[in-house]
């Protein structure tokens, strides 16, 4: 397939991420406003507020990006963006901003799903995973275990039946006191607790199978924390053992998708995916199976516009076009 280059834009939730990736090149550019301090005060991210934030970052970003790449609308060949899930008014900025301006240019769009662009992430980095591989992905609203034969083949081995992983990091976080988004303060609090003070369950990995329940963990961090007397180390010990919990039961699930599949290497993406012991704890399972692992570098883990524009440019060099719709699906499966 002849190279492409691709702008791609993302701004399904609370980040604003625009990119240049070039098939041949690699990454020329990228550039993220996150609104994490407009939202911090409370406690989630307000779609309203997110949807205006979008409207006055996504231009300047994309301007940014191809002056630094020394890039034109000329110079392109196609316009991707995150056409779903997430919240629909935050969609519809990306969305109609890519689509005007793949119209404007003359150049064909190309709607992309946000968790294709989560697990094709990986191959942003050398050395990217070759196909087939195990995907985990492991974001604020989905915990996914999929097999991915190649771009567009995915079969999902397993997801979550209730609070995605980082739901539920959240969640706990929000009931031990600390601030939004709670994922990497509960990390931080929980490298000082105690492994041994409390154990947890490893919800579902008795039973057969490849779906996760996450949401009875939290109900037992509450209860640890609420019901002990409390310490100095009582938040710490107690998020210790969520995160614990949660590492341990990803791994297990992990390492019995690459068993069923007879693949050899694991993908791991989403925000969850920076997650310091889970990394360790999966690059452990691996190669012990003599297999490998594959994170994207932290800051593609979480929501950002490389990963829409990477697999914008692979879904374009397999012939896919969009019409002249905006898409925007809060709601879509993979
Ligand atoms: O993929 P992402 O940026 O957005 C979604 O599409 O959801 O994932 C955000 C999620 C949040 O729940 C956040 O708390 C979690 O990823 N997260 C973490 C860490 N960093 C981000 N969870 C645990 N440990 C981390 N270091
Ligand atoms: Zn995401």
């Amino acid at each position: 397939a002849p190279p492409l280059c691709v702008l791609g834009i993302e701004t399904s939730c609370d980040e604003t991420g625009v990119a240049l990736y070039d098939t041949r090149r690699g990454l020329l550019a990228h550039a993220l406003h996150s609104q994490v301090e407009l939202h911090a005060g409370y406690g989630g991210v307000v779609p309203e507020l997110a949807s205006r934030d979008h409207v006055r970052r996504v231009l300047p970003l994309v301007r940014r990006v191809l002056e630094e790449a020394g890039e034109t609308g000329d110079t392109l060949d196609g316009v991707a963006y995150t056409a779903g899930p997430g919240l629909l008014g935050a969609l519809l900025v990306g969305a109609s901003v890519a689509r005007s301006l793949a119209w404007g240019w003359g150049l064909p769009a190309v709607a992309v799903h946000h968790m294709e662009g989560h697990l094709l992430a990986p191959l942003l980095e050398d050395p990217a995973p070759e196909f087939p591989f195990v995907a985990l992905l492991v974001s604020g609203g989905h915990t996914l275990l999929v097999d991915v034969q190649g771009v567009g083949r995915y079969r999902i081995l397993g997801e979550s039946l209730d609070d995605a992983a980082g739901e539920a990091f959240d969640k706990t976080a929000k009931l031990l006191g600390l601030g939004y988004p709670g994922g990497p303060a509960l990390a931080r609090l929980a490298a000082e607790g105690d492994p041994g003070r409390f154990r947890f369950p490893r919800p579902m990995t008795d039973r057969p199978g490849l779906d996760f329940s996450f949401s009875g963990l939290k109900t037992r961090a509450l209860t640890a924390f609420r019901d002990t007397p409390p310490d100095a180390t009582l938040a710490a010990d107690v998020a210790r053992a969520f995160e614990d919990a949660v590492v341990d039961t990803l791994a297990i699930k992990c390492r019995r998708a690459l068993e069923q599949t007879g693949h050899g290497r694991l993908v791991v993406a989403g925000g969850v995916g920076a997650n310091r012991r889970l990394r360790a704890a999966l690059q452990v399972m691996a190669a012990d199976r003599g297999g490998a692992v594959f994170f994207p570098r932290a800051e593609f883990c979480t929501d950002n516009g490389a990963m829409i524009a990477l697999a914008g440019a692979l879904r374009l060099q397999a012939g896919e076009r969009a019409g002249l719709e905006i898409q925007a699906r809060a709601r879509w499966s993979l």
